[in-house]
């Protein structure tokens, strides 16, 4: 039965998401709208090792830096110098 719901939980994972908080506040006046980016992106495997989700491991600013920028350059989308993200 438990392995059921797991198995219904990794289908449904948009419903997953409510998991997280819709916008996170992250350092130096970053809004991160995790919602918005699991909705545009369809795939929560972009940016988590499982579909589940959840803290990704020494997340700071090497990670970001890595991770969202490269993303926002090769899609063209989303803001890729500082002040776009680092809104304070
Ligand atoms: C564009 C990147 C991105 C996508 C796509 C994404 N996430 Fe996340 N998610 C993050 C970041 C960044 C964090 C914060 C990580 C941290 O603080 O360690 C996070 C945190 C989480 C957390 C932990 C929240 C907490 O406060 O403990 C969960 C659960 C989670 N995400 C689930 C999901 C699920 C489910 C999906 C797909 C529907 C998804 N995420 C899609 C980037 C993303
Ligand atoms: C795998 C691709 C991908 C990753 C990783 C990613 N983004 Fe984005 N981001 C996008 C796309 C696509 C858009 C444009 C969405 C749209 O226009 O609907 C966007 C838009 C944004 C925007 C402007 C719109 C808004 O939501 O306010 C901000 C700010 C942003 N991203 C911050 C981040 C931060 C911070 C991270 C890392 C924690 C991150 N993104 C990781 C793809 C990504
Ligand atoms: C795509 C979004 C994005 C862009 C572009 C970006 N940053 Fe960041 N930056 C972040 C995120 C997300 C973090 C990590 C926030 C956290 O750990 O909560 C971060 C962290 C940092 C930190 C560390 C803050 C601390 O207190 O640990 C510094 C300093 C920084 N960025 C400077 C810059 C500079 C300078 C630029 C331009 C060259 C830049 N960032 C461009 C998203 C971005």
């Amino acid at each position: 039965m438990k392995k059921m719901i797991v198995a219904v939980l990794a289908v449904t994972f948009f419903a997953a998401s409510a998991f997280a908080a819709d916008v996170m506040e992250m350092k130096k006046g970053v809004t991160f709208s995790h919602k918005a980016h699991a909705e545009a992106l369809k795939d929560c495997k972009k940016c988590h090792e499982k579909v589940e989700g959840g803290k990704i491991e020494g997340f700071g600013k090497d990670i970001a830096h890595k991770k969202c920028k490269d993303c926002h350059v090769e899609m063209k989308k989303g803001p890729t110098n500082c002040k776009g993200c680092h809104t304070k």
